[in-house]
């Protein structure tokens, strides 16, 4: 593990770490925290939301399909869906449905959300006809307050027209939606950084909200094995199990509204009654006199 460059964001600076899978991930300055294991920022990506969250099983069966990323980032999430894409677009013995995919992302700081965009673009050398961050990049001055509200940005990727649906600011107040446009996402990353450094984005209310705007069928991943945040998941509503996490990591939660029946290449069980029973209470939001 060695240490590279860093990035001048909004919240602070990022130290660039290279993790083992030869990926790069950063330390936040301002949550103290990497935004990936080390173990590989890359490889941890695809086993904790790739895998998980059925991607390839979207591609091959939905027509239109949505999907949030929790915590935009370096935009690993955003990459290895695209990496997914290319891969069974060139395999011919695998017929890719998708015709539109609507990736739903939240970045609290704008400047490394556009820096991470631009890597992106350059690392799948797109052009402006189909990936255009003019828009974006108009609106993130450097100088002056940080932009906050949601930016659409379209992709034309493998034939897939795949927009992005930019949430920037804190996504407790910027990810709403009209009644009418509800995305019913199918997969959610929930990536935020650790439940002590970013407990917004574990309560029982956030869980909620993201059940709201729901399909059914939704699948619910996160790495976090916490007891505390697997009660807020279920108070929320959702149905819990267990899984493999990533490298030496044991355990990892997967979260749904339908039962998980499907064989699936993980083994989950199922851990509803386990969390019920347990004395750790879930995490709820501050009463709003205490959030500055
Ligand atoms: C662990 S990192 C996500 C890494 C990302 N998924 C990737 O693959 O690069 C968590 C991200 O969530 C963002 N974040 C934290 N709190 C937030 C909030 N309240 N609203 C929106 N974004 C937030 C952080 O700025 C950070 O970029």
């Amino acid at each position: 593990m060695t240490q590279k460059n860093h990035f001048q964001g909004r919240l602070g600076s990022y130290i660039e770490v290279l993790t083992e899978d030869g990926s790069s991930t950063f330390t936040s300055q301002y949550f103290a925290e990497n935004c990936h294991s080390t173990g590989g920022a890359f490889e941890e990506t695809v086993h904790n939301y790739i895998e998980q969250c059925r991607i390839e099983l979207l591609l091959a069966k939905k027509i239109e399909c949505a999907v949030l990323d929790v915590g935009f980032g370096m935009g690993i999430g955003l990459y290895s869906i695209l990496k997914k894409i290319e891969q069974l677009k060139n395999n011919s013995a695998f017929d890719v449905k998708t015709k539109k995919f609507n990736y739903y992302t939240v970045e609290l700081d704008d400047l490394l959300a556009l820096s991470s965009l631009q890597k992106i673009k350059e690392a799948f050398k797109l052009n402006d006809d189909d990936f255009n961050l003019h828009v974006l990049f108009l609106n993130i001055q450097r100088e002056g307050p940080p932009y906050k509200g949601l930016i659409k940005i379209p992709l034309n990727f493998c034939a897939i027209k795949l927009d992005i649906f930019l949430f920037l600011g804190n996504a407790r107040q910027t990810l709403t939606f009209d009644p009418d446009q509800n995305p019913q996402f199918h997969a959610i990353f929930q990536d935020a950084f650790s439940p002590k450094k970013n407990p917004q984005l574990w309560t029982v209310e956030w869980f909620q909200t993201l059940k709201n705007y729901s399909a059914q069928d939704v699948i619910l991943s996160t790495y976090s094995a916490s007891v505390s945040i697997r009660k807020s998941l279920l108070e929320a509503g959702f149905m819990l199990y267990n899984t493999k996490g990533f490298k030496h990591k044991k355990t990892m939660t997967v979260a749904s509204l339908n039962p998980i029946t499907e064989d699936f290449k993980h083994k989950y069980t199922s851990i509803d009654a386990d969390i019920l029973r347990s004395k750790i209470e879930s995490l709820k939001d501050l009463p709003t006199y205490l959030l500055a």
